[in-house]
């Protein structure tokens, strides 16, 4: 086998085919709002409302029946049972917060951002699967405390989840894949020079190049790119 451990880190590019918008991309989410206001602890603090209705837009929008799984979350879902079947370790770190790649099938994956279908309970910490709108008056399932519900979200200023389960799959990667994120928020941003440093082969797929340093890099929409690049992984793997 070429590679034994191969991780993946997805952004919000592999989900635009979906019809979920990207950050940063023209007509991204963060030209309508500003970030302070919807993606910070201290904008929740502000206008609580104002931050339970954007996520409940983007929690909706999920049981859109036209928002399904694109090929390029199809494909990383099957790559991971042949690779995992042939006795490959394989590990998909995704920044988004959509169930897309769950949908897919994806089974070994650190969703470091959160999940837009939970809700973090502010008192012990927990999350809860949460489906519908949530709002301020909701109770908390775990401790049914008044204490408010939030986005079950990292916004900036936190913490990602299972960082070192992050950094400990990438030390032992021997091929680093970055897909459809612009690599501008940090610590995800720093995956590629943590996979460098492990002596991983780097390869970027995205609609247009975002940094010079990837070993390797094919550009064009994910449903196409990903797919064809797995596919040649496989022919190699026999
Ligand atoms: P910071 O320096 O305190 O670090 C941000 C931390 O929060 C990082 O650990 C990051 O991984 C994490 N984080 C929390 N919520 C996140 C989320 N929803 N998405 C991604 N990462 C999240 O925070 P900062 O200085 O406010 O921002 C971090 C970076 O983002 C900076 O490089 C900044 O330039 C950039 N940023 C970009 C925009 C934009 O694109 N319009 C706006 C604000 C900040
Ligand atoms: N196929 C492949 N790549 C695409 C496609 C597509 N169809 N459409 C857009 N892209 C690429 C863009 O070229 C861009 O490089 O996807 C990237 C999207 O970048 P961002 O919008 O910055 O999204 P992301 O990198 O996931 O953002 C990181 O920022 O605010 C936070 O929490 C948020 O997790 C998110 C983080």
């Amino acid at each position: 086998m070429k590679f034994k451990h191969v991780v993946v880190l997805t952004g919000a590019g592999i989900s635009a085919e979906s019809g979920i918008r990207t950050f940063r991309d023209q007509n991204g989410l963060w030209e309508d709002h500003r970030i302070e206001d919807v993606a910070t602890p201290e904008g929740f603090l502000r206008n609580p409302d104002l931050v339970y209705s954007f996520y409940n837009l983007r929690r909706a929008q999920l049981q859109d029946p036209a928002v399904e799984p694109n090929l390029a979350h199809l494909a990383l879902a099957e790559f991971e049972a042949s690779h995992t079947a042939r006795g490959g370790q394989f590990t998909l770190i995704t920044q988004n917060v959509d169930d897309l790649h769950r949908r897919a099938g994806s089974r070994n994956m650190i969703p470091m951002h959160g999940q837009l279908l939970s809700a973090l309970c502010t008192r012990s910490g927990l999350s809860h699967p949460w489906h519908g709108a949530l709002s301020a008056s909701d109770r908390c399932r775990c401790c049914d405390t008044p204490q408010p519900l939030r986005p079950d979200i990292v916004w900036f200023g936190e913490v990602p989840y299972q960082l070192d389960n992050c950094f400990n799959a990438l030390a032992t990667a021997d091929l680093f894949i970055s897909i459809g994120t612009s690599g501008k928020v940090y610590p995800a941003a720093g995956f590629l020079g943590v996979a460098q440093d492990a002596g991983a082969m780097t390869v970027e797929l995205n609609m247009e190049p975002t940094r010079e340093d990837f070993d390797q890099g094919y550009y064009g929409p994910a449903s196409q790119v990903v797919a064809e690049f797995l596919n040649s992984l496989e022919d190699q793997a026999g």
